[in-house]
């Protein structure tokens, strides 16, 4: 395994955040508003896939991209996933889930997302989860041959642990011509959800979590120099309930945001600190990782997406005593 963990993060390209359109259904007007305020609050990167709401997230990504002047357009990048197969019915007629990253599968469901987000090429494809079954060498053919036919500019991976990620890296420094690597790995991460984080530094403690795999995948991606997404980031506004994505401006009004107690209250108390939103120090939670983690954010609400906004400028204010505070406060007990 090739784990340099000295190796710096690798540099984000374009905006720290990626807005994230699993909610995006036909309801336009409503997903218009959070691709304005996404572009307002400088996000580069749209993230779909193809079975988000059946096909109707990348119909609707499809449709307001086309309505953006050329500028705006040719500067936003688009990723989608495939190889989840979701609504096959069983033998008694109920749909069953199961994984696809055979080559044939991959292919039709690149052209597939093409055809409903109106699109020659999305910037990257990423395998949504692991297939078993099909070799990894079998998905980066599939991978090369649609690049060779101009349907798709990198590969990404997600929901996969440290030693398939360093397989997919392999298959592509072999079988990829000129060098290409993994653009990205997207994971669920976040305050809520610390297991990458947690299996650093709780190692060989009673409490480490449970990994399956994936215990040094933040080191191992920027020394890949493997874009780390987190999906899930906002936790769905677990800690920042009630949020209008304003800045809680005095004391009052955190000592009343406090009164809840638990981890939402510190990250109000951090929040007034920094004089940032409760959105920001969520987020800013994640960038404050040395291994370049880019949130993808769910929200639809534009208040929200302009409060998330601030994460950057929050993470670089952001110390080690206050990370660790809300690291704490999410986990709900003192550190060992
Ligand atoms: N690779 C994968 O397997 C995978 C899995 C899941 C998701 N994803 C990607 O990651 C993106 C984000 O995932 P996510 O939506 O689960 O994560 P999220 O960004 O943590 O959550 C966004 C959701 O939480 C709600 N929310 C946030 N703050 C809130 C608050 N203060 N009060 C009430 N509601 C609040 C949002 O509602 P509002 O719209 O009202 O703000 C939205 O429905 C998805 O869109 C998708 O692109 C990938």
């Amino acid at each position: 395994m090739t784990a340099v963990h000295e190796t710096p993060a690798p540099p984000r390209t374009g905006s720290p955040l990626i807005l994230g359109t699993m909610g995006w259904g036909a309801d336009r007007d409503r997903a218009r508003g959070a691709l304005r305020a996404g572009l307002d609050a400088g996000i580069t990167v749209l993230d779909t896939a193809d079975i988000y709401g059946a096909g109707v997230s990348e119909e609707t990504v499809g449709a307001l991209v086309a309505e953006l002047p050329a500028a705006a357009r040719e500067a936003l990048r688009v990723q989608t996933k495939t190889g989840i197969v979701l609504h096959e019915p069983g033998p008694d007629g109920r749909p069953r889930v199961r994984y696809d990253n055979s080559p044939a599968y991959v292919r039709a469901g690149l052209e597939a997302s093409l055809d409903r987000l109106g699109l020659a090429a999305v910037d990257t494809l990423l395998i949504h989860r692991p297939d078993v079954l099909t070799p990894v060498a079998d998905t980066v053919r599939a991978f090369l041959d649609a690049r060779e036919a101009g349907l798709v500019r990198r590969l990404g991976v997600s929901n996969m642990g440290t030693a398939r990620v360093l397989e997919y890296q392999r298959a592509l420094a072999g079988l990829a011509a000129d060098g290409t690597g993994l653009q990205c790995v997207q994971m669920e991460l976040g305050l809520h959800h610390r297991t990458l984080v947690e299996a650093v530094v709780l190692a060989n403690h009673d409490d480490a979590p449970a990994t399956a795999g994936a215990a040094d995948l933040g080191a191992v991606c920027a020394a890949e120099g493997i874009e780390l997404q987190a999906w899930g980031p906002l936790a769905q506004g677990r800690y920042t309930r009630g949020s209008d994505g304003s800045v809680p401006r005095d004391r009052a009004e955190q000592a009343a945001l406090a009164a809840a107690g638990g981890p939402a209250a510190v990250v109000a108390e951090v929040a007034l600190e920094l004089e940032v939103s409760r959105e920001a120090v969520v987020l800013a939670w994640l960038l404050r990782l040395p291994w370049g983690v880019r949130p993808v954010v769910g929200s639809q609400d534009p208040a929200r997406l302009a409060a998330c906004a601030g994460a950057e400028d929050a993470a670089a204010r952001m110390d080690g005593a206050q990370w660790h505070r809300l690291w704490t406060a999410a986990r709900g007990e003192t550190l060992p």
